[in-house]
């Protein structure tokens, strides 16, 4: 299936990373939101990104006016084109709102259109089983989208191998490098990302090592360009908590359990970049 239509629904961190990408490479790009003000921050995010690119010369004046006139902004998922080809839904993680919007999709674009989510961990079978699921898939995007070259793609246990290739080539023609990954919780990249980060949370609760300490030893001695807590800050550390109670209640395994400060933080909404404060003041 060849992809020219392309519909983010979501325009946070992730979804509008994925619309500036999709629209620097030539799609037609719907971003969706609820509102016309969250719209607005979506759209000023990608043009910060688009012109940090032009800055560092990555692209030039003609490949941004090209891009800029790619974008389309909408609100409402009614608003999403009929005659879409993929809707790529990049909202927070909660799975009944996830399924309500797929739900309202559903009956909204043509039977062809495929139906992918960037949920960090949440099952692809269980999102895609009430619609469309041979044609239901995962493109976990990494962040900063523009400029991580992974693409996780998940497929859901009904995902066919017509929808698996036209994702690989896509991913592909989105310059990223697409990894193909069963559906398990957490998937590969925060299977092993997120205990690794819970760890490093409960070594700073046990005063292993201050906060500077632990980030040192990750960045210098394992090379990593963010140390863990650094890392959780960017990544919002309610995230990190949803991601950790996906893999604590799809493996009932305690090895799994999300640390107690962790838990703490987030209830006192220090979530880290977006908040102006996690482990780190910003
Ligand atoms: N848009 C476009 N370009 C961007 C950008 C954005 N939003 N953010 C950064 N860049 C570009 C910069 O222009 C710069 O380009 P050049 O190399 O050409 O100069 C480059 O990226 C590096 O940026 P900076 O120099 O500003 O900063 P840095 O060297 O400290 O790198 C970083 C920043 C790329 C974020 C780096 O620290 C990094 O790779 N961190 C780890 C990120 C990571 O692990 N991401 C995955 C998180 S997990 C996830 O996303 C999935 C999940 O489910 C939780």
């Amino acid at each position: 299936m060849d992809i020219k239509k392309a519909a983010i629904i979501g325009g946070g961190t992730m979804g509008n990373g994925i619309a500036a990408v999709f629209a620097l490479h030539g799609f037609d790009t719907y971003l969706i939101e609820t509102s016309d003000a969250l719209l607005q921050r979506a759209v000023k995010s990608i043009q910060s990104s688009y012109d940090r690119m032009v800055k560092k010369a990555v692209i030039g004046q003609n490949d941004l006016e090209t891009a800029l006139s790619n974008l389309h902004g909408a609100i409402g998922i009614s608003s999403v084109p009929q005659d879409c080809d993929i809707v790529i839904e990049a909202v927070f993680e909660n799975l009944a709102v996830k399924k309500s919007i797929f739900n309202e999709l559903h009956t909204n674009v043509k039977a062809e259109c495929i139906f992918a989510s960037n949920t960090s961990s949440i099952s692809i079978t269980e999102l895609g089983a009430d619609t469309r699921p041979d044609r239901f898939i995962g493109m976990h995007f990494m962040n900063p989208v523009p400029v991580m070259k992974l693409v996780e793609i998940i497929r859901g246990y009904s995902t066919s191998d017509e929808t698996y290739t036209t994702i690989h080539n896509l991913s592909i023609s989105l310059e990223k490098v697409p990894v193909a990954v069963n559906d398990y919780p957490g998937f590969i990249a925060n299977r092993i990302l997120m205990p690794m980060i819970n760890e490093a949370i409960f070594a700073l609760m046990e005063g292993v090592g201050d906060k500077e300490a632990i980030d040192t030893v990750m960045k210098l001695g394992m090379n990593h360009p963010m140390g863990p807590l650094a890392l959780a800050d960017f990544i919002g550390l309610d995230v990190c908590l949803a991601i950790m109670n996906v893999l604590y209640e799809g493996f009932k395994d305690s090895k799994y359990r999300p640390c107690p400060l962790l838990v703490k933080m987030v209830a006192a909404k220090k979530l880290g970049r977006k908040t102006g404060e996690g482990f780190f003041k910003y």
